[in-house]
């Protein structure tokens, strides 16, 4: 069974996955007004994703005999005045879930429970990737600068983007 502080520790990631849904959803709806349904499609996908990362916490709180606590999720920030500053604040988002996970892990590491510390070693993983694609696209953009059939190639690629579950059923 999970201690409960390590049963605290990750229902409040639940909570902060969650939100990082929320943030990316009001994102979406801020390119989609700019024009950027590409980007929005990127963003809504982002946002399935941090939803699967919730639920995925959420039952292996449930496996490990705990009972997982909800608190309110956050308003997040709608209002950016370009896609700049959306994908800033999406690697400035994400530095931050980094440090949240590793401190996930290390609190894991200090209990001795293993098998949550192993659990937590997927997302230490993915955070480098959510890191990584951020930077990326935040290059990209820093080339495209004010050249708008560039942005609008960037958009269609976006658009393209589709949800994989990462957890799907076990059969
Ligand atoms: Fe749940 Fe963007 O990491």
């Amino acid at each position: 069974m999970l201690s409960d502080k390590l049963t605290k520790a990750l229902s409040d990631q639940v909570i902060a996955e969650y939100y990082s849904a929320y943030l990316y959803l009001a994102m979406a709806a801020v390119v989609d007004r700019m024009g950027l349904k590409g980007t929005a499609n990127w963003l809504y996908v982002q946002a399935q994703e941090e939803m699967a990362h919730g639920t995925h916490m959420f039952e292996y709180i449930l496996n490990r005999g705990a009972t997982p606590a909800f608190a309110a999720i956050d308003q997040p920030p709608a209002d950016y005045p370009d896609i700049n500053e959306v994908f800033k604040k999406v690697l400035s988002h994400e530095e931050m879930v980094t440090k949240r996970i590793n401190a996930l892990a290390t609190i894991a590491m200090e209990e001795f429970d293993h098998a949550c510390y192993q659990f937590m070693m997927w997302y230490v993983d993915e955070q480098v990737e959510e890191e990584s694609n951020a930077k990326e696209i935040l290059d990209k953009l820093k080339l495209i600068g004010d050249n708008t059939g560039l942005l609008l190639t960037l958009d269609n690629e976006f658009a393209s983007r589709v949800f994989v579950n990462p957890f799907p059923p076990q059969v």
